[in-house]
Order: C-alpha cells, then sequence, then structure tokens
C-alpha cells in the first residue's frame, strides 16, 4: 500500500505541537476541563508524547503534540512520528506552524511510520492520516517514501522470495514503470561478457547469478548507482557462525538501497542520466563453490586472491564497479553492506562514507543533516593499501590483522573506479534492529534521502 498524505478537503482534527517551553503559556489559554485533563493525563510535552483532547460530546477536538526540548529533537530524529501509529482513526492536520524544514521531517516521518510489512501475515493498518502540511513538497515527500517502501521490502523479504531471480523481477519492474532501458547477463553468459568474479562468486546456488544494468534519462550529468546484491550470504566455505548468518536475507541491502534511490531520481524526473548496475548472487555452498586461496582474475585484469569466501561483497562489485568505470560518469556511488567492521566503528544508524572529494563530501553531510539520513565519512587511508596486497596476487579479499576493514574494503573497491575521479562509497548496515520513530524494526534504507538532497551540488544539477 503506497504511503500517502491525506487529501485537503476532508473534515481533520488539529494537531498542535508543543514543546516543553510552550507548555505553560499553552495551558494558561485552555479551559479549567482541557488543563485538568492535561495535567491528570500526565502530558508534559516530552518529545513523542501524546494526548487527544476531548470536547464535551466525547468527540476528539484537538491532539497535542509533545515536541520536548531542542537537545530531545538532535538525538532523536522523526521524534513525532509515533503519532501516526498511536493516534486513533482519523484524518489530522498540523495546526501549529513549524520551520519548513521541521514540517518536511513531521510530514515524512507520518508516511514512513506507516510502513507495513504485510506480505506474509496481515498488520493492523495505519488508522491516523496526515493531510498535506502548507509549505512542504507532498509529492516529492510521497515519492521518497515510495522509494523507501520499496528498500525496506526488498529487504524484508526473505532469500526464499527474494533470490538473484527475484531481485531480477523487481529491478526489471521497477525500469518498466519508469520507462527505463534494461540488460541482464546471467549464469555462463557472465564468463562470455567477462564478469568472471561475479560468476565465480555466485555460481554455487540453484539461483543463477546475474547482473542487472539500467538506463534511463538521455540529458544532464551521468549518475552511476552499484548496489550489491547478495541475496543470501552463508560466508560461502568459510561459512558464517549461525549468529552471524542470521540476518543475512539483508546482504542485498546495498541493492535495495540504490533501488529506492533510482525510484526517487525517476518519479521526480531529475534532469539527469541515470544507470543502475546490480550484481545479484547467493553466496552458497556446493562443490562448485570458490575456495579460500583461488586466484580469481577479475573483469579489470587485476587478480584476487580468496582469502576468506565471506569478504564476497567487495568481489562481485569489482566487477560491476569496474564495468561501471568503463564509461565516463559524473558520479558513481556505490551501496553495499560491506562489513561488519563498519557497524563495530559505527552502529547501525550511522552511514559510513567515503570519496576523496571534499566537495561531495561537504555537500552530503550537509544534506544529511537537513534530511536526517545520517551520514559520516570514513577516509580512504592510502597508507592501508599494502594491508590489500598479499604478493601473490594483486589484490587480498580479506586482508589478515582485522584492522580497519571497512576502510581495507573500501579502498579494495577503489582500485577497481580509476577513470571516473568522482567516487561515493556506502558501508551501510540496511537494518533497523529494534523499532525506532518512522523506522520500524527491519529493512531501512540509509543514505538514499541524503545522496538525493546532495545530488544537485554533487552533480551540479
Ligand atoms: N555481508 C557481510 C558484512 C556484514 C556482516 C554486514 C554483518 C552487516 C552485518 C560481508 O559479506 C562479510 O561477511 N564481511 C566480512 C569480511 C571479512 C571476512 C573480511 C566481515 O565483515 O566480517
Ligand atoms: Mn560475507
Ligand atoms: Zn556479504
Amino acid at each position: 500500500m503506497p504511503l500517502a498524505f491525506a487529501a485537503s478537503d476532508v473534515d481533520s482534527v488539529p494537531l498542535y505541537v508543543l514543546t516543553q517551553g510552550d507548555m505553560h503559556a499553552w495551558l494558561d489559554h485552555q479551559d479549567d476541563v482541557t488543563r485538568a485533563w492535561v495535567g491528570r493525563n500526565g502530558f508534559k510535552a516530552g518529545l513523542g508524547q501524546q494526548l487527544a483532547i476531548p470536547d464535551k460530546d466525547g468527540a476528539i477536538k484537538s491532539v497535542i503534540l509533545g515536541y520536548g526540548t531542542d537537545d530531545a529533537r538532535r538525538r532523536v530524529r522523526f521524534g513525532l512520528a509515533d503519532a501516526a501509529k498511536q493516534l486513533p482513526k482519523g484524518v489530522y492536520h498540523l495546526e501549529t506552524d513549524l520551520p519548513d524544514d521541521e514540517k518536511a521531517e513531521f510530514a515524512l516521518g507520518w508516511l514512513l511510520a506507516q510502513y507495513r510489512f504485510a506480505y506474509y501475515a496481515k498488520q493492523d493498518e495505519p488508522a491516523a492520516q496526515l493531510k498535506p502540511p502548507a509549505g512542504i513538497d507532498a509529492n516529492r515527500l510521497e515519492i521518497i517514501a515510495a522509494g523507501e517502501v520499496l528498500t525496506r521490502d526488498l529487504i524484508n523479504t526473505p532469500a526464499s522470495d527474494m533470490g538473484p531471480d527475484a531481485l531480477e523481477v523487481a529491478f526489471l519492474d521497477l525500469a518498466g514503470q519508469h520507462g527505463a532501458d534494461t540488460r541482464v547477463i546471467t549464469g555462463e553468459d557472465l564468463l562470455l561478457q567477462n564478469f568472471p568474479i561475479v560468476h565465480a562468486v555466485g555460481r554455487a546456488s540453484a539461483k543463477a547469478p546475474r547482473l542487472l544494468d539500467m538506463r534511463w534519462g538521455d540529458q544532464g550529468p551521468k549518475v552511476t548507482l552499484v548496489g550489491k546484491g547478495v541475496c543470501f550470504d552463508t560466508g560461502g566455505l568459510n561459512i558464517k557462525p549461525a549468529s552471524s548468518m542470521a540476518l543475512m536475507k539483508k546482504d542485498m541491502g546495498g541493492a535495495a538501497t540504490v533501488m529506492g534511490l533510482a525510484h526517487m531520481i525517476m518519479a521526480l524526473d531529475l534532469p539527469l542520466q541515470l544507470r543502475v548496475l546490480i550484481p545479484a548472487v547467493e553466496n552458497a555452498i556446493d562443490g562448485s563453490a570458490f575456495r579460500p586461496q583461488d586466484i580469481l582474475t577479475s573483469r579489470k585484469g587485476l587478480t584476487v586472491e580468496i582469502n576468506n569466501t565471506d569478504a564476497e561483497g567487495r568481489l562481485v562489485l569489482a566487477d560491476a564497479l569496474a564495468y561501471a568505470d568503463e564509461e565516463p560518469s559524473d558520479c558513481i556511488i556505490s551501496m553495499a553492506t560491506l562489513t561488519g567492521a563498519a557497524r563495530v566503528a559505527v552502529g547501525p544508524d550511522l552511514a559510513p562514507f567515503y570519496t576523496d572529494q571534499p566537495d561531495i563530501a561537504a555537500a552530503l553531510a550537509q544534506a544529511a543533516a537537513t534530511v536526517r539520513d545520517p551520514v559520516w565519512q570514513l577516509p580512504f587511508w592510502d597508507a592501508y593499501e599494502k594491508m590489500i596486497e598479499p604478493g601473490i596476487a594483486d589484490l587480498d579479499n580479506a586482508p589478515s590483522g582485522g584492522f580497519a576493514g571497512s576502510i581495507t574494503a573500501a579502498l579494495f573497491l577503489r582500485r577497481f573506479v580509476t577513470e571516473n575521479p568522482n567516487y561515493l562509497h556506502f558501508d551501510i548496515y540496511g537494518w533497523q534492529p529494534s523499532s525506532a520513530p518512522a523506522r520500524p524494526k527491519g529493512g531501512v534504507g540509509q543514505g538514499a534521502r541524503a545522496v538525493l538532497e546532495a545530488l544537485p551540488q554533487m552533480v551540479n544539477l
């Protein structure tokens, strides 16, 4: 079900947003009954607190939403969004005149809080609807929400229904919606077309590996998105322990996120040329599985010694990035659930990113703060290049030592992008470990909204 605003012409209940500082003045203007009701219900305007206020017939006259303190709002993004989940059935409108960026955060948070993953079990339907607040671009927010829904649905769908074949179907469906051109290279054809590592990583699965390629738009700057599409990551022969394998349906989170971002770009009809590349594989085990100490020759010609078959993401991305790099691009962006080390470093909330371009980094950091899609720059630290050089081959896919795992993975990827200087890589998590405002537990997009907001500066749109 699409996440949408209510029609503007229906009756609606006013929502008042009150900071803790606003409380006294607001109470002074209320009648005795309302003051008593607010007091008895313990409403103190804490961020996310909410209270419906009845009229004399027991209907809802208005709703007050706690906006807490500046500090609380800095800490908690989309802090008002739980209202969308908890308010009684009905249509509401924002009565308080917030600054435009806060209105947009409120409205988008409301939409995203209505997300349900209801393909396998019925879920409660969102009951509270919001009219689009004046002064925000409602259409843009609905498009952003739709992109995020696509990302979440793709991640949440288990590998039994979201293997490389199903990811291809979803990819072609997305392209079809927007009239984009596609090309898919599958199975043995990957060898004929020189994608040897995509084939090697994916060949042990019952679902053939494939490379998904989409092109859309014929003018303006060229943006190439590359997403890790590992539909399930067992770790391969260096098999993961149960606890590490538990969440690995989400290992196509990079693919899901670039598809969500591609939806936003195409639905908004941005004046750019978009390309999306996804190596879609399952890192599985059978007699044909690639092995530790195998040396693989990549599309680009660089040889890679496999020192851990669980470092498969950088492998499939290597061929896809090399392919992307064969054409001039104003920006190549990769997104991948690439390393556990990124999670150890920054936790589940922040998306670390890497780029050699200070302007891109600055635009992105600012956009991320504006749209509350937090990202954090980590360095392509040149001195660590030697960690990914095993001697026996050009590159080592899994350096020993355990230092700087997210950085060495990023450096590995950068070796495959040598012709286009504007390269941006995200090491995302793609998963919300426990429910937060606007982000129920499960698959979640990271970085896509920040990139969308930063694109005009990043590529001079
Ligand atoms: N998909 C994993 C990374 C991952 C694990 C992301 C957990 C998010 C949560 C990736 O393929 C992987 O297994 N990476 C290894 C690399 C190592 C073997 C060099 C890792 O990070 O442990
Ligand atoms: Mn792995
Ligand atoms: Zn993986």
